[in-house]
């Protein structure tokens, strides 16, 4: 097994963990054969830190590029232009070992926990096949390994899950397995792209409590991505938010301070339409006109202004 505190000498505390600088991220869209494809902005100009341990919520509206963010993050996608560093050291620059490191480091937890695992795989096999390939375990303990990843995930009694299909079991245990498939590479950064906006509202809490305490007791770093201000208040009530608006971070800060004081006309548009349950203060509330039309603004249209 790797030991992730000595490959990179920059694991001073202060060194964040991720940090990107300028990042520029284009897809191209075919226009036809003889017509030049039409570059899409999807990431621009992106600067974010994150830290040991911080969680750091990614709040903005559909095709704003979050999950692009997140797969750049994880390194499934190479930017353009500007810099990405994981605790100090520029990711182009790093040896195969700590690449390999860097990549474990940073486990992916996605919203569609039916299309993230193999429909022909049991958990042991889920599970247990990359902590074998990644030497997390070895044949004589992967049992034992595999049962520590789903326990601490309250996937229990283990031994009822251990030979489940992922059609056997409900969704928000397939999120949850999901989870230990994260944990089960010793991550120090878990991106969680929606990761309960499709599994029933009764379980979205039990799903979101697991995550941050990850967080608390194993001080893994979360960035939480979503587009619900609620839960996006929730998993970041100590943390930092970033407002995603058209391929931009168009506001950052304390998550309680920027709700408190948002400045950008999205978040100010997004917090007022969440309703407030007391009629004389809901009564008070200033509303943000909003376009007249129903579309949402597109990076491959950008429109003028904010
Ligand atoms: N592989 C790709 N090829 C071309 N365009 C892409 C690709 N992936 C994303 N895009 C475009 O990039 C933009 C950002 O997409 P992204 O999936 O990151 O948004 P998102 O904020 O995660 O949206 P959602 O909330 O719907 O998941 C969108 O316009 C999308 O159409
Ligand atoms: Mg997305």
């Amino acid at each position: 097994m790797t030991d992730k505190t000595n490959v990179n000498d920059k694991t001073d505390a202060k060194v964040p963990l991720v940090e990107l600088n300028n990042l520029e991220m284009n897809f191209y869209k075919s226009k036809g054969m003889f017509r030049k494809p039409q570059e899409l902005n999807a990431l621009h100009n992106i600067n974010l830190k994150i830290h040991n341990g911080e969680i750091v919520v990614v709040v903005g509206e559909s095709g704003s590029g979050k999950t692009t963010l997140a797969n750049v993050i994880a390194g499934l996608l190479t930017p353009v232009s500007g810099t990405y560093k994981f605790k100090g050291k520029e990711i182009h620059s790093m040896t195969k070992e700590e690449a390999n490191v860097y990549r474990s480091s940073i486990q992916v937890v996605q919203q569609d926990s039916y299309a993230a695992l193999n429909p022909m795989r049991t958990m042991i096999k889920s599970l247990g096949d990359p902590m074998l390939l990644k030497k997390y375990a070895t044949k004589d303990n992967l049992l034992e390994k595999v049962n520590e990843v789903l326990e601490a995930v309250d996937l229990t009694p283990t031994e009822h899950f251990i030979n489940k299909y992922p059609h056997q079991m409900s969704g928000g245990q397939r999120q949850r397995a999901l989870i230990a498939r994260a944990l089960s590479m010793n991550p120090e950064l878990i991106l969680a792209d929606e990761p309960v906006s499709m599994i029933d509202v009764s379980l979205r809490v039990s799903i979101l409590n697991l995550l941050a305490r990850l967080n608390e007791e194993r001080n893994i770093a979360i960035l939480y991505i979503t587009h619900d201000l609620a839960t996006a208040r929730y998993v970041g009530k100590n943390g930092r938010i970033a407002v995603m608006y058209l391929g931009e971070i168009v506001e950052t800060g304390d998550l309680q301070e920027v709700l408190s004081n948002p400045q950008h006309p999205y978040l100010r548009a997004l917090l007022t339409a969440v309703p407030i349950p007391n009629p004389r203060l809901s009564r008070k509330r200033k509303e943000l006109q909003l376009n007249a039309s129903s579309e949402l603004p597109d990076i491959s249209n950008m429109p003028s202004g904010c």
